[in-house]
């Protein structure tokens, strides 16, 4: 019997992307992948509600309850350490993070963005911030990516991208909407099961996917 990849999901929202995840691996779409916690920075995040509504065990930690961004790090890598995590997943987690989590997790954290990186990514750009950069541009394609964790800001390898049309009326909202529905619900459930079968290969900060 194959050993069961342990999964931690990092959310601060609504957690539609921890939804995907959570529906993926009931139709067992995830490979050995399980999500056995639900970390959130946010108390009243309704992410949160779709994790009890399944069952897995959530961790609360407020930003504001640590006196540095050093200080929340060391709790969360403790906190998903005692968990016996192998797999962290941000998923719409809106937090800074530095260095302990990132050598504690090498080459073994995904996030999911929305944007096509290079592109309207790296430091303020998150959230609904990214959808008005791409229309303040006027890009005709946007789209999302899952790329591997490093220190620098949505620097890291690039495991998967899905392009989305740009429409001349999309809002902020509905172009969000269009990326989440049409790529980040697809592409992160499928670069986790990829992570979970060993088929995320690094070379020179590129990836290749292995035998698809
Ligand atoms: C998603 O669009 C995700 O790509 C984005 O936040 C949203 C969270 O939605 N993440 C970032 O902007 C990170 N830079 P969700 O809570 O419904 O999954």
């Amino acid at each position: 019997m194959t050993k069961t990849t342990n999964i931690a999901v990092f959310v601060s929202g609504g957690g539609t992307n921890l939804q995907a995840l959570i529906d993926a691996q009931h139709r067992g779409e995830l490979g050995n992948g399980k999500i056995t916690l639900v970390v959130s920075s946010k108390p009243d995040a309704y992410a949160l509600e779709r994790a009890k509504n399944n069952d897995i065990p959530t961790a609360v930690l407020p930003r504001k309850e640590y006196d540095s961004i050093a200080a929340y790090s060391r709790a969360l890598v403790e906190t998903v350490e005692a968990a016996g995590i192998d797999l962290i997943v941000l998923a719409g987690f809106m937090t800074i993070i530095d260095e302990q989590v990132y050598d504690s997790f090498p080459n073994r954290i995904l996030n999911v963005h929305p944007a096509l990186i290079p592109s309207f990514c790296g430091k303020g750009y998150y959230g609904l911030r990214v959808h008005e950069a791409a229309l303040e541009k006027g890009v005709k394609v946007s789209g999302a990516t899952v790329h591997i964790v490093t220190p620098e800001c949505d620097a890291g390898p690039i495991v998967l991208q899905k392009a989305v049309e740009v429409l001349d009326d999309d809002t902020p909202e509905t172009l969000q909407k269009r990326i989440m529905e049409q790529a980040e619900w697809k592409i992160l459930p499928e670069a986790v099961r990829l992570f979970c079968e060993n088929k995320i290969n690094i070379v020179n900060n590129k990836v290749y996917i292995k035998g698809e």
